[in-house]
């Protein structure tokens, strides 16, 4: 893996959040003759190389799609070995991530039952070590889905309302917003997926209503800085607008 970005990019228009679904490691052990769990390990050092090139970059908040709700459906032995490698790796980065000055957080149904006691115990404890810090904030979407966050908003927004805090017709979009896992996250500017697949899989619905998509072919255990500055430099290409027009300006002949 490359020490720095060799690709080139407009580090002066770098987007402020990048969020990632790395997919693709159960295809890239299968056609190695290798068990799907091989693949996530082997995606480990490639979110780390990540990690450091959104650094170089200088980006903000980096989010990571580690464990969707739906995931609970895996086979029992890839559910079990994900629950431990996730713990594991945040034993073994969660110095490494303090030094780089990355603040860590979690967004994602933690309290879950299925989510073993070591792994709530460390995701804690990486949140507490790293909260001070300023460099970057990095996010691990973890048991994570965009319709269980929506409803859960909607349950404490209707606890609000019964206890006559809040009123139904003030409701709006940042009454939502503020209801959110991590209401002070901006919005992603780009959502990477890797893998050729071109879907959502219920990854940050809400906050990714104006994000740009780059969709790789390339799966994730072959991904890495060099491939993330690639993306960046596609997103760089891209006129963000918001619903506004063309330029902002009227065009055609005037009436
Ligand atoms: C992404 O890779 C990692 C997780 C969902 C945890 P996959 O395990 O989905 O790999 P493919 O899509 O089967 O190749
Ligand atoms: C999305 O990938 C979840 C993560 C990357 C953690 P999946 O592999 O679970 O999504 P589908 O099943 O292809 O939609
Ligand atoms: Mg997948």
């Amino acid at each position: 893996m490359p020490d720095k970005i060799t690709v080139e990019v407009d580090r002066s228009a770098v987007p402020r959040h990048v969020a990632i679904i790395m997919d693709g490691n159960g295809r890239w052990a299968n056609a190695r003759g290798l068990h799907r769990t091989q693949g996530h390990a082997r995606g480990e050092p490639v979110l780390f190389d990540v990690v450091e090139g959104a650094l170089e970059l200088g980006i903000e908040w980096l989010t990571v799609f580690t464990f969707s709700t739906e995931n609970w459906d895996r086979d029992e032995h890839e559910v079990a070995f994900l629950m431990q490698f996730n713990a594991d790796l945040l034993e073994r980065r969660r110095d490494e991530l303090n030094d780089l000055g990355v603040r860590v957080l979690f967004m994602g149904d933690i309290e879950d039952d299925r989510v073993p006691e070591v792994l709530r115990e460390r995701i804690q404890a990486a949140e507490e070590l790293t909260a001070s810090n300023t460099t970057m904030t990095m996010v691990f979407a973890f048991n994570y889905g965009g319709r269980a966050e929506i409803a859960d908003a909607v349950r404490r927004i209707a606890r609000s309302v019964l206890a006559g805090e809040l009123a139904p017709g003030e409701i709006d979009a940042d009454t939502v917003q503020a209801y959110l896992y991590i209401p002070e996250m901006p919005e992603p500017d780009l959502v990477i997926r890797t893998s050729g697949e071109q879907r959502t899989s219920n990854f940050l619905l809400w906050e990714a209503a104006y994000s740009e998509y780059v969709f790789t072919p390339v799966l994730w255990p072959d991904f890495n800085r060099d491939e993330l500055a690639r993306c960046i430099a596609e997103y760089q290409e891209r006129d963000r607008r918001y619903g506004g027009a063309i330029d902002g300006s009227l065009r055609g002949p005037s009436l």
